[in-house]
């Protein structure tokens, strides 16, 4: 189980989210952030933060597809190279570590 932030997100780019995550597993690229489910320990405290509600818990996408494209394009974003990377993100450890990335996956870069 995890939080995953959806198509909301996508040019709004708040980043309220990112002040209450306790372990810092909220992660911007260019137009929209992306939550790393190893890292994130389902808290909860990141969901009522967001002005556009992008954010939901990854169980509510079973039935809801335009969720679940979500779902698995946040795995993408840290377990594949992004555009004009070499190399996955991986798990940082923290979004502090490596700032914020200016890259999207490529669906949201068609999106
Ligand atoms: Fe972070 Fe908790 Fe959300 S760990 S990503 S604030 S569910
Ligand atoms: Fe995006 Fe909402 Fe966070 S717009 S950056 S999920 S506060």
């Amino acid at each position: 189980m995890s939080y995953v932030i959806g198509a909301n997100c996508i040019d709004v780019t708040d980043r309220a989210c990112l002040d209450v995550c306790p372990v810092d597993c909220i992660y911007v690229g260019d137009r929209k952030s992306y939550i790393n489910a190893n890292e994130c320990i389902d808290c909860g405290a990141c969901e009522p933060e967001c002005p556009v509600d992008a954010i939901f818990i990854d169980r509510t996408a079973r039935a809801d597809e335009a969720r679940a494209v979500f779902v698995a394009d946040s795995i993408t974003f840290f377990t594949e190279p992004l555009p004009g990377r070499d190399t996955p993100l991986g798990d940082p450890g923290g979004a502090g570590a490596v700032g914020e990335l200016g890259v999207d996956t490529a669906m949201v870069n068609s999106y």
